[in-house]
């Protein structure tokens, strides 16, 4: 591209503390400040570049191919100014990893539209996603019937959660067993990722589950990882204590995908201020609106009847990347204009097939508390009973059948064995007996072996 100018400036070593993008511009007399694109070198070098107009303005429209995982596990969203691809990773085949993943940005900065590619990708590619979209299932309402589970309330989210924990530690107890020190992919378990769009929602101050969903992310976040249990975050917050404190995010820039939109300043102060942002990272600001020049308008002249309408959307830093300081964009994903229905290009985009996955079964994780509350509240023809509830074994999951059956004093493994298959539900077979309890034993909710060879449960205080 000739007519772009580019300047190479010497920097202080380790680069520049402070980055003042509007005075560069004054400087190089550009009143269009999207032009303008600074990206800090690494060492002393960084470079200046002047394009005609933002090179981020035009993207093309995603395809399935750019969200096809690649060998190394990697999906493209977008590219970077100079054309060169935005790279996010889903998986670590190296590693057997499973990533975590968070995407912010204010209100309309484009946070929806990238999860919606992600969950075309994880269709695409066999990765079973359980997805809760907090804002009533407006933020990617395509998405149903096209992941394995979609919860739209908070509280169906906690359970959501609390199940993608749970089988994080049936994984682990079970991998033990195969004497597995990892991950591998679809052997048997299919890699499996928790999605939250407006995760803000159950993090914020005096969200109703705020405690529970910030441990449950933390834990999936550390334990999931290495069992190919992933989650994935998005949003939307003017400070950290509305994301559970800078703790959430600690954990998610330590080791994961971080994907920074649209932001406030006052957020990106914060960020910095708590470490979260390496300090000295100079992020030239996302403006709302791209191409507007900042002139005055003399007496006769007109403004463009556009000129005040976001366009930046998509528009992000990917923090964790290999250029954090670049300026990307996502492809566009799904129609420009508004749909009255379901956008047909994401539906497209999705394909027909029947996305990969069993629903994670959300009764299965109320507690007897909860599961009380929710069944004795509406019925009028509810008998008021102390007796012990009817267990609908057919719904519980294995762990509460067995946890059901045990008596105080345990019982042995073929006793056991026999119980859970008397009882009503689905055939347990003794390798998912085995590897349930050891979950159990893992969570301090039945006791370690001993000699008796007797199972034996933990009563809860
Ligand atoms: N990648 C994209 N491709 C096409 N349109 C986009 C894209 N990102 C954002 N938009 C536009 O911006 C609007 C807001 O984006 P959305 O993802 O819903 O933002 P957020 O979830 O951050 O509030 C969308 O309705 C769409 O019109
Ligand atoms: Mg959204």
């Amino acid at each position: 591209m000739s007519d772009v100018r580019e300047y190479v400036l010497k920097t202080p070593p380790g680069g520049i503390k402070r980055y003042d993008h509007e005075a560069l511009c004054d400087l190089l007399k550009v009143e269009d400040y999207s032009r303008v694109i600074f990206e800090q070198g690494v060492g002393r070098e960084a470079i200046v570049r002047v394009y005609p107009t933002n090179p981020l303005m035009d993207v093309r429209e995603i395809s399935l191919d750019d969200l096809a995982m690649d060998g190394r596990g990697r999906i493209t969203l977008g590219t970077y100014f100079d054309g060169s691809p935005l790279r996010f990773r889903l998986f670590d085949p190296k590693t057997g990893n499973a990533q975590r993943g968070a995407v912010f940005g204010t209100t309309g900065a484009g946070k929806s539209r990238l999860v919606q590619a992600i969950l075309v990708a994880c269709k695409a590619s066999g990765i079973v996603v359980h997805l809760a979209d907090l804002k009533h299932g407006q933020s990617v309402p395509e998405a149903k019937g096209n992941v394995a589970t979609r919860v739209t309330t908070q509280y169906e989210a906690i359970l959501m959660l609390r199940g993608l924990v749970a089988e994080a530690e049936r994984r682990m107890a079970a991998y033990a067993e195969m004497g597995r020190s990892g991950f591998v992919k679809d052997a048997p378990d299919p890699l499996t990722y928790g999605i939250v769009d407006e995760a803000n929602r159950l993090l914020e101050k005096g969200a109703p589950f705020r405690d529970e969903a910030a441990l449950l992310i933390k834990e999936l976040g550390r334990t999931g990882r290495s069992v190919g249990v992933g989650i994935i975050i998005a949003a939307q917050a003017g400070h950290l204590d509305e994301l559970g404190g800078s703790d959430t995010l600690r954990a998610m820039l330590k080791e994961g995908e971080v994907i920074l939109l649209r932001w406030s300043s006052a957020m990106m102060q914060q960020l910095v201020g708590d470490g979260l942002i390496p300090r000295g990272e100079a992020l030239q600001p996302i403006p709302k609106v791209v191409g507007q020049v900042r002139k005055i308008r003399r007496y006769n002249e007109t403004r463009a009847d556009d000129e005040d309408d976001v366009n930046s959307q998509g528009m992000l830093y990917h923090l964790t990347g290999i250029r954090p300081t670049s300026m990307a964009r996502t492809y566009v994903v799904g129609s420009i204009e508004p749909c009255t229905g379901y956008d047909p290009l994401i539906l497209a985009l999705y394909g027909p097939q029947a996305p990969p996955g069993e629903p994670i079964d959300l009764e299965a994780h109320m507690t007897a508390k909860e599961r009380k509350a929710a069944g004795g509240g509406d019925g009028e023809d509810d008998e008021p009973s102390t007796s012990e509830p009817e267990l609908d074994t057919a719904t519980m999951s294995t762990a509460q059948r067995i946890l059901a059956a045990l008596p105080a004093d345990g019982l042995t493994e073929v006793d056991l064995l026999a119980a859970l298959n008397a009882d009503g539900g689905r055939e347990v077979r003794r390798g998912s007996l085995r590897t349930t309890i050891s979950g159990l034993r893992g969570k301090g909710e039945i006791a370690r072996p001993d000699s008796t060879g007797l199972i034996v449960p933990i009563p809860a205080d």
